[in-house]
């Protein structure tokens, strides 16, 4: 049955996501059709998160593209933060991976730079996208054809929102499969490349047929995210381009600064891949294509080859930039099932902590022999250390430090300041997993898992006794 919603009549339910859900509505005045999206009860109760949910809704209000959804009214409706969009007919491009999860190198060209521009123009406005995935990308059903349109602009940003947390430290929300590696140690400190970087991730999935960094666990997921491991496009499927290959990598680089220049420039790399039509349309947005492309660092001194090879892939790109140390998540994991009458508002949890990143030197010093008469003494090499204490609660959970078992409980070691991104990874039956990532500094000294809430149901009925 129709219910009433301020001066809307709502249809039907769209869908749901980790914000909110989407609903078909009718305005009551205009007989005008709409989707209206809401904010989660659970998030609706913090007062910032609900502050924020309508600025960005406002901000969002100002963006105006061919390719972004239209956000026309913004408000509060019993209780209930809402904005209201106008409503695309057609399907979100995860519906489409789930379906053909290999798409066409032409057709996803004719989708991504729709997108891209859409992007380029947000970052001009000044608006950073931050959770840019194939589920906020519409192929909106017109007359004119499919139409791509970006959704949810500005509520990526909701994933900066402080407090409410675990810890009370700020806490950032989003899909980490599409997140940039800095988006993951510090949300806040992200800046336009991170969309770069998620649109990077979108193009590999659409033409690989599958997301690069999809490991067993929440962990696995994160520790390849923030070491750049994946497999390289080509061995999965050697049908794409090595050229377009190379802007992949690119555009997925771990340091931003290696990445290019603008989203724009990322999306010139990508017309050469287009079709002449899809081209001409986009050169007049984007300019010409390069001329050449400048092949990405593939390795070499100062990249992150020594990461325990989780898969071993040339792709090992980047330096790894010194953001904050260290890196706290907890998520749901495994067989473990948060259950309750609604879906938990987000998959998971990230809690970053900010430590004071302590850069030293390596003491790495060439051996000069002592026979040779006009050197001076050689310097002994030495490795510097940095230790590492952490107590978990409860005390019987498991510990493993990159995938290796630790013993229970409690973990003390010293370990060499190399660069090297470790996980310490703790698990408890009837505990969500917690994990502690960390580089060159020691983590925090506690981690306490949180207890699974499990909705027990409905009471048992009783049985009928039987004479
Ligand atoms: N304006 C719209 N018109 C039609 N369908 C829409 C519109 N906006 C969203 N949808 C659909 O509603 C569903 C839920 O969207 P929602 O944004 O809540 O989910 P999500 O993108 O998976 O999660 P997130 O909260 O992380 O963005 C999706 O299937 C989406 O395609
Ligand atoms: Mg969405």
């Amino acid at each position: 049955m129709a219910t009433r919603f301020g001066r809307y009549t709502v249809v039907r339910q769209l869908g749901s996501g980790g914000m909110g859900s989407v609903y078909e509505a009718i305005h009551a005045d205009l007989q005008k059709r709409v989707a209206i999206k809401t904010l989660h009860a659970s998030f609706a109760e913090d007062e910032m998160l609900r502050a924020r949910f309508l600025r960005e809704g406002q901000l969002s209000a100002k963006l105006r593209h061919p390719h972004v959804v239209d956000v026309f009214d913004v408000g509060v409706e019993a209780d209930v933060p809402y904005l209201v969009m106008e409503i695309l007919d057609g399907e979100d491009l995860d519906h489409v991976l789930k379906r053909e999860p290999i798409q066409p190198v032409a057709k996803t060209m004719e989708r991504l730079l729709p997108v891209c521009a859409a992007v380029a123009a947000a970052h001009e406005a000044g608006i950073i996208h931050r959770d840019l995935k194939p589920a906020n990308v519409f192929l909106a059903r017109t007359a004119a054809g499919e139409v791509p349109k970006v959704l949810d602009f500005g509520l990526g940003k909701l994933a900066d929102a402080e407090g409410g947390g675990l810890t009370g430290t700020s806490v950032a929300l989003g899909t980490p499969d599409y997140m940039a590696p800095e988006q993951v140690q510090n949300s806040r400190e992200a800046d336009g490349r991170c969309d770069q970087y998620s649109l990077g991730v979108l193009l590999y999935q659409c033409l690989v047929g599958k997301k690069p960094f999809a490991g067993e666990t929440m962990a696995e997921n994160v520790f390849r995210v923030l070491s750049g491991q994946y497999d390289p496009p080509r061995q999965v499927n050697p049908n794409i381009p090595p050229a377009l290959e190379l802007v992949i990598v690119k555009a997925m680089s771990l340091a931003p600064e290696d990445r290019y220049a603008s989203v724009s420039a990322f999306a010139r790399a990508l017309l050469p891949f287009a079709t002449q039509d899809v081209r001409h349309r986009w050169e007049s947005v984007f300019g010409p294509p390069e001329s050449s492309m400048t092949p990405p660092p593939l390795g070499g001194p100062g990249r992150i080859s020594s990461l325990p090879p989780v898969q071993e892939s040339p792709y090992t790109l980047g330096d790894v930039q010194p953001g904050p140390p260290s890196v706290l998540f907890m998520g749901r994991s495994g067989p473990t099932q948060i259950l309750g009458p609604e879906k938990p508002p987000f998959p998971w949890l990230f809690v970053v902590i900010p430590l004071v990143l302590s850069v030293l030197g390596v003491g790495g010093v060439v051996g000069w022999k002592l026979t040779h008469p006009p050197a001076p003494p050689p310097a002994p090499p030495r490795v510097e250390t940095f230790t590492v204490q952490v107590a978990v609660t409860p005390a019987t959970a498991t510990l493993e430090l990159d995938g290796a078992p630790v013993g229970t409980g409690t973990y003390t070691a010293a370990l060499p300041r190399d660069g090297r991104m470790h996980l310490l990874r703790a698990t408890a039956p009837g505990y969500v997993e917690g994990v502690l990532a960390f580089r060159d500094a020691a983590p925090a000294q506690t981690l306490t898992l949180t207890a699974v809430v499990v909705d027990a149901g409905p009471p048992p009925r009783r049985r009928r006794r039987e004479h």
